[in-house]
């Protein structure tokens, strides 16, 4: 099977940090719930730049340091569930931005899974399509401006920021297991604007009420509970399949970069794995959790720190809305 490599990372943090005495200031919170509760000191919040630039910014950072120009990017792959415009695509934004020419590009709507929905994509790209060579994968995400800053429970989860990454067809083992739960589509959503025009009526604007009754205009609504549960029981899931079809167990992996959603979640996942918490890489104390930019940011510290030897065996695995979830097992 013809594998992929990561040959550069970027990432991209707005300059505002916001720490958890700052939420005491406008919600019923305290420093001691939100750490205890959640992992999360400071996040990083968009000082209103847009995500394409965020995902520019990342993706320029990834391409210097796979050493790649833009005229070797054959595919340009964004994933974001906040995207600046319904159209174009903030896949076509960035690649214009990078001056990147001879290549296509697309929107990949994933939220905190779309990282390794995108990683997945770009391998059957590169295996199936002789002109797919070098695929560049941007993630940045504006999630605060979803959040309802007067419902307690999420406002403090969320920050901002972009990951990138260049992917290059290798020699190189590369297996993923991805899987969406679509019943459960009401149990984290935000909605756009609903439809409607001078001429007509209205009348089936009910449809949105029928499946999901909960919401605050374009707020982010979150049952905390049930997907606290579902990552869970879904991010072991999700690695053992990916494993399985490596041929090796999760235990075999010398890192794992889990979307960095709630260090509790992240702690139970890796007990019912039975595996020590200290494979997991973690930086959600200083970020929270930026969706789809938590992975590649991960993956772009741990490059920094040197902390990935080639051959290394590693593991990404992601949940979020949809719900999706899903993981990649490689070799370094
Ligand atoms: N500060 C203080 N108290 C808070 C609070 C905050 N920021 N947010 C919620 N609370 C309160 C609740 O109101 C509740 O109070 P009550 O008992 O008086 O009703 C209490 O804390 C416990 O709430 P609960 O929702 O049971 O807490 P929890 O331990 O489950 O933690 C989450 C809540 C949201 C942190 C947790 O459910 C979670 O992380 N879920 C998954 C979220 C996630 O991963 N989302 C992204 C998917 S990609």
């Amino acid at each position: 099977m013809k594998g992929i490599k990561i040959i550069g990372t970027g990432m991209y943090v707005p300059e505002t940090v916001a720490a958890n005495e700052d939420y005491m200031k406008i919600v019923d919170t305290s420093d001691e719930w939100i750490t205890q509760r959640t992992g999360i000191k400071t996040r990083h919040l968009s000082d209103g730049e847009p995500s394409w630039y965020m995902g520019a910014e990342a993706g320029r950072m990834a391409m210097e340091n796979a050493g790649v120009s833009p005229d070797d990017i054959d595919l340009v792959l964004c994933t974001s569930v906040t995207g600046d415009y319904y159209t174009p695509a903030t896949a076509n934004i960035v690649q214009g931005k990078l001056g990147i020419e001879h290549a296509f590009s697309i929107d990949i709507n994933c939220a905190c899974a779309g990282f390794v929905y995108a990683l997945d994509m770009a391998r059957r790209y590169i295996a199936t399509e002789d002109d797919v060579n070098t695929v560049l994968i941007v993630s940045p995400e504006n999630i605060t401006k979803l959040v309802d800053y007067t419902d307690r429970s999420t406002c403090v989860l969320f920050g901002d920021g972009a990951g990138a990454a260049v992917i290059t067809a290798a020699d190189a083992p590369f297996y993923s297991y991805l899987m969406a739960n679509g019943y459960g589509a009401d149990k984290i959503y935000a909605q756009s604007i609903r439809p409607g025009n001078a001429f007509t009526n209205r009348e089936k604007a009910e449809r949105f009420q029928e499946l999901f009754p909960q919401g605050n205009e374009h707020y982010m609504y979150m049952a905390g509970n049930e997907v606290y549960k579902f990552a869970t029981t879904k991010m072991p899931e999700a690695l053992q399949k990916a494993c399985e079809k490596a041929g090796f167990t999760p235990g075999d992996l010398d890192i794992i970069i889990p979307h960095q959603a709630n260090y509790r979640i992240i702690q139970t996942a890796a007990k019912n794995l039975g595996l020590p918490l200290e494979k997991f890489y973690l930086n959600i104390e200083r970020y929270g959790n930026i969706s789809s930019a938590c992975i590649p940011i991960c993956l772009h510290e741990l490059r920094g720190q040197n902390r990935l030897k080639p051959g290394d065996k590693v593991g990404l695995v992601g949940f979020g809305a949809g719900l999706v979830f899903g993981a990649a097992v490689f070799e370094y």
